[in-house]
């Protein structure tokens, strides 16, 4: 190799490949973050569906519409009859209503995206913590505040631990709460 070229070579080509490599790294590393750890993560929904409004403003009870959360470990998005228990009347002239009760004429669900998601191989029970008398603020955040429902908390192996190690000084308002199991084979059934 001529010397210039060799130069040339240490002194721009390497440093600009390293310097490439290394930021487009960093920047996917950012930017897939929120669909890594799920946090920060919001969908955009098929139907704009404000729980600001129906669960703040309106004060329609979580578990009017997530029916199974002290019942079982899923809490369950409600099926669009539960929508045209109002919507059969309330505002259906407007054009998200209209879309509504398309679905539900059709006999279809609406394809809601799914926010939040624990792997298969984890273990996770919705009754188990809510009988305890632990919120779903907790978990979830001030939901009744959200026009589109993000992800606030993480669901990472470390982040469950975290909790189940502190319970009782981090949910100490609530009377008696016990720590949570760490032992694998609670989560990994
Ligand atoms: C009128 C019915 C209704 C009420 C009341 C309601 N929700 Fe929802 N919820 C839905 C629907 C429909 C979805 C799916 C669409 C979306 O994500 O916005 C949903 C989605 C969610 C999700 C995200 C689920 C996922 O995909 O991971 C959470 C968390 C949630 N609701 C919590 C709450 C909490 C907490 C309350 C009470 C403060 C509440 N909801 C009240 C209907 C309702
Ligand atoms: C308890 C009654 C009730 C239930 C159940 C209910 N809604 Fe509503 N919803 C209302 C009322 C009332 C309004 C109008 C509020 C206002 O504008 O002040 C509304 C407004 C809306 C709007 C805004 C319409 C617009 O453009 O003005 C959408 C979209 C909507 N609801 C979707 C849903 C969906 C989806 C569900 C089921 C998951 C649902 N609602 C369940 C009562 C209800
Ligand atoms: C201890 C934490 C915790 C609490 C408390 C909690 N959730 Fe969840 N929630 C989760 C996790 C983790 C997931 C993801 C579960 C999965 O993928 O299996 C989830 C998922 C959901 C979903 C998506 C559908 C489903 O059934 O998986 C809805 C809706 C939901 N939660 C609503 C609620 C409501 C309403 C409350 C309060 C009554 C609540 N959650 C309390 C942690 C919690
Ligand atoms: C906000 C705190 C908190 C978070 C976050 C939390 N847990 Fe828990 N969990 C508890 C507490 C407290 C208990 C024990 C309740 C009791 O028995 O008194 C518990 C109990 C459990 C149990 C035992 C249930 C049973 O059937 O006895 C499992 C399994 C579990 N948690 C899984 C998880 C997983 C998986 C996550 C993360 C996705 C998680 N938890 C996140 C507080 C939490
Ligand atoms: C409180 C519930 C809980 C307990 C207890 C628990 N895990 Fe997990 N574990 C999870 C959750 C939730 C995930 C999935 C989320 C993640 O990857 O962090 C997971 C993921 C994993 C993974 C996959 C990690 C990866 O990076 O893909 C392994 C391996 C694992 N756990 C092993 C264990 C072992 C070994 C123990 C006992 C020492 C244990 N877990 C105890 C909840 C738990």
């Amino acid at each position: 190799m001529k010397k210039s070229l060799l130069d040339y070579t240490l002194k721009v080509r390497i440093p600009l490949v390293a310097f490439v490599a290394i930021g487009s790294f960093v920047g996917t590393y950012y930017l897939s973050r929120a669909e890594r750890d799920g946090v920060g993560y919001a969908p955009e929904q098929p139907i704009l569906f404000s729980h600001r409004l129906h669960a703040g403003t309106m004060r329609i009870d979580c578990k009017y519409c997530h029916t199974s959360v002290t019942s079982s470990p899923q809490a369950t998005i409600p099926p669009v009859g539960t929508c045209m228990n109002c919507h059969t009347v309330a505002r259906k002239n407007r054009p998200a209503i209209i879309q509504l009760t398309k679905f539900y004429e059709e006999g279809k669900a609406v394809p809601w995206k799914r926010v939040h998601r624990v792997p298969d191989y984890a273990y996770f029970n919705h009754s188990a913590h809510v009988n305890k008398g632990i919120d779903c603020v907790h978990c979830h955040g001030a939901v009744e505040n959200m026009e589109v429902v993000a992800q606030v908390s993480s669901f990472t192996m470390g982040a469950c631990l975290d909790c189940h190690r502190t319970a009782p000084e981090r949910l100490a308002a609530i009377p008696g709460i016990k720590r949570g199991p760490e032992n694998c084979n609670a989560c990994h059934r």
